[in-house]
């Protein structure tokens, strides 16, 4: 199959002006047609696809009730506890004017090259998951946002933030892989100083650096459920991993809970994983909400993404249940997902 790219920025606008379009028009014929030549686009796009390719979520959890034996950890994602918490609508945004990125078309299996070095010895894009990019974009950040990353590495979701140049400064941190993050960012950007991003290696469970920023990444380590079913390496389904994947929602917990104490007042928080886990999505956000409500004079509201993942239901399929957050299901078609993302916003 031959490869072609398509600019996601216009894949993007012409979806948003498409949603105007339907919404504007008060004529109902235009806007019946408009609506089934829309649902045409989408059945021929979805006969296209194959059965095997498309996630069916279980109905059932088989084997819970020894999970739940086995650690009582389950109790974070507790479905009867009903919690206050408030929600604002987040509407969709503009795409952002300095970031360029491509996809290749659905159902292309194609590996797209490497990137090759340029003149100043940079390489020329960086490849990664597409539904990656979507915590980056919803994070918001503007010229004047002093920006977090807590979980950094290897880089894709900061190297977003930083080629959309609309932050003033950026830290980057990473625990464990702060060497690979400065290996990946040297041989894409020149002078990290100039650009005002800053590499540390910190735990992101006990950051204590309170109403320091104004937007705040928290993409957390997670079971990393697609990977985990094709690679062996460091593989949190493993019996070896079995005492780390268990204690994993407290440590996002822990993790969720530094990046809320450390935006201002005004600032927004996303926290984000590639996980399908129930536990680790919205219950980590349900959770870290409870703790900091219990714990501080911390107020946050959840954004309500309904209306903001709008425009990305033309590549994306969403699960059509979740209390918090939105989380992108698995797709062949695309390569891509799962990803889970949830914006917060602090009050007071
Ligand atoms: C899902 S990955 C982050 C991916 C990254 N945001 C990106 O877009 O490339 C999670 C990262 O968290 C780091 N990590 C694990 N435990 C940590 C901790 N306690 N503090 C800070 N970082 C941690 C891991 O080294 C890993 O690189």
């Amino acid at each position: 199959m031959q490869r072609k790219a398509v600019s996601l920025r216009k894949l993007y606008e012409a979806e948003i002006d498409k949603n105007a379009q339907l919404i504007s028009t008060n004529d109902h014929e235009i806007r019946d047609e408009l609506t089934t030549a829309r649902g045409d686009e989408l059945e021929t796009a979805t006969e296209t696809i194959n059965d095997f390719n498309e996630f069916v979520a279980p109905s059932r959890l088989k084997g819970l009730e020894h999970f739940v034996d086995e650690t009582d950890h389950v109790k974070h994602y507790d479905t009867g506890a009903q919690m206050p918490f408030n929600k604002k609508i987040f509407e969709p945004l503009k795409f952002p004017r300095h970031l360029s990125i491509y996809i290749l078309d659905k159902n292309n299996f194609s590996s797209f090259p490497q990137p090759k070095k340029d003149a100043l010895k940079l390489f020329s894009y960086y490849l990664m998951d597409i539904s990656s990019i979507l915590p980056p974009l919803l994070l918001n950040a503007k010229p004047i946002d002093i920006v977090l990353d807590l979980c950094s590495a290897p880089g894709g979701k900061a190297m977003n933030i930083i080629q959309s140049m609309s932050y003033k400064s950026i830290v980057c941190n990473d625990f464990s892989r702060s060497d690979r993050l400065k290996h990946v960012f040297g041989t894409y950007f020149t002078d990290l100083h100039k650009l005002n991003v800053n590499i540390t290696a910190h735990n992101a469970e006990e950051w204590v650096e309170p109403n320091a920023y104004t937007k705040v990444l928290v993409d957390v380590p997670c079971t990393n459920d697609r990977e985990s079913t094709v690679r062996e390496e460091n593989n949190m389904f493993s019996h070896a991993k079995l005492r780390e994947r268990i204690l994993l929602p407290e440590r996002q917990i822990n993790m969720l809970c530094s990046g809320l104490k450390a935006v201002q007042v005004g600032g927004a928080v996303v926290y984000s994983t590639c996980s399908l886990s129930p536990v680790q999505n919205d219950g980590v956000v349900h959770m870290a909400l409870s703790k900091i409500a219990n714990e501080t004079s911390m107020e946050f509201v959840i954004n309500d993404l309904s209306a903001w993942i709008e425009p990305w239901k033309c590549l994306f399929s969403f699960h059509d249940n979740m209390r918090h957050g939105q989380l992108i299901l698995p797709y062949l078609p695309l390569n891509c997902g799962p990803t889970y993302f949830c914006r917060l916003e602090r009050r007071k």
